[in-house]
């Protein structure tokens, strides 16, 4: 049994009775121990898929199909005090900027013990204890005498590390990780990386890893579902979809990122014109005004997602067209 098992979600955002989809039937699983990458650019609906999976759903936001499974149970049926439980012992997330999520008038510590002692119910000197060996393990020095500071007093880097000490407090299954190194610079990004990519296998932890850099996945996640418009629009293992991708999206998307594997003298070319808004009506596969492969069909029939992919003209066969 897969650990999380998303089938068929769909969220809704809800405005003066008027539903507008913001995730569209996105289906996905998670193995214990793996590392997934959820990639698409910004509002493609990697943030609100993973709040959904918290229970963290703005209050207009809605699930208005699928269901989503955590070690066999549907976590869209499970009460507030239950999802609570399973926010602090089996799922924690990890957020892009610490500042906002690190309560800036207690000291660090106080706010991983809180944690610790609420979710693994040990004694305030087990959890100073539990506290300290975190912190070491998340690469912070001088832990006894960090854990009395205040988040003012620790660098971006050291406030993300600390955030992923508290989201391991309880020794959770899965860690959801939405964009934990963008506001981070390219040195500290990939520190940050290798340090969550050791936990998860040190401690057999599955992580959702959420991008909008297609570049940095390979060598952190194992498989990869790439997010346009609200849907999954390609799904694979990280090195084939490297290798050969097969969706214009995931193509465009690796031609506009720096990759570790390719000559530096090979231009980036950023995808032409902007994501897709959810609120604007378009028909067909919603990439067609910004694919270079759109044919008529396109722009009136949505592909169906079959075997890891939705396009009515996957790449290989549009190459071998072209010859
Ligand atoms: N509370 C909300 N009310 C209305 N629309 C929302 C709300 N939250 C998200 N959206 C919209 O839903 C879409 C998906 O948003 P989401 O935050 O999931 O994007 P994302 O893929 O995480 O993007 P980013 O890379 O910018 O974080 C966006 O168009 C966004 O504007
Ligand atoms: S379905 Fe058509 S428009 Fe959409 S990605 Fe495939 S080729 Fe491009
Ligand atoms: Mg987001």
């Amino acid at each position: 049994m897969p650990l999380l098992e998303i089938d068929n979600l769909s969220v809704s955002v809800v405005h003066d009775a008027i539903e507008t989809p913001l995730v569209r039937g996105i289906s996905y699983e998670v193995s214990t121990g793996e590392i997934l990458a959820l990639v698409g650019e910004s509002g493609s609906g990697k943030s609100v898929s993973s709040l959904a999976i918290m229970g963290l759903l703005a209050s207009a936001l809605r699930v208005k199909h699928g269901s989503i499974k955590f070690e066999g149970h549907d976590l869209l049926v499970q009460s507030d005090e239950q999802m609570r439980q399973i926010r602090g012992r089996d799922i924690s997330m990890v957020f892009q900027e610490p500042m906002t999520s690190l309560n800036p008038v207690r000291n660090i510590g106080s706010q991983i013990m809180e944690s610790i002692e609420e979710n693994l119910g040990l004694t305030r000197k087990q959890a100073k204890t539990r506290a300290i060996d975190l912190l070491k393990e998340v690469g912070v020095a001088d832990a006894e005498r960090r854990l009395k500071q205040y988040p003012h007093h620790f660098s971006g880097g050291m406030r993300q590390r600390v955030m992923i000490a508290i989201a391991l407090a309880a020794d959770p299954k899965l860690i959801i990780a939405d964009e934990p190194t963008t506001a981070l610079d390219v040195t500290i990004q990939a520190q940050i990386l290798d340090l969550m990519s050791r936990i998860c296998r040190e401690h057999g932890t599955a992580m959702i890893l959420i991008t909008h850099n297609l570049g940095i996945v390979a060598r952190y996640a194992q498989r990869v579902n790439v997010m346009y418009g609200g849907r999954i629009v390609e799904a694979g293992r990280a090195r084939d979809l490297y290798a050969a991708p097969r969706h214009p999206y995931t193509e465009g998307l690796l031609q506009s990122v720096p990759r570790l594997d390719q000559d530096r003298s090979i231009p980036l070319r950023p995808i032409q014109g902007s994501p897709a808004d959810p609120f604007a009506e378009i028909s067909g596969c919603r990439f067609h005004p910004r694919c270079p492969y759109a044919e008529p069909i396109c722009r009136s029939k949505a592909p169906e997602f079959e075997g890891g992919l939705a396009c009515h003209f996957p790449l290989s066969q549009s190459a071998k067209e072209a010859v």
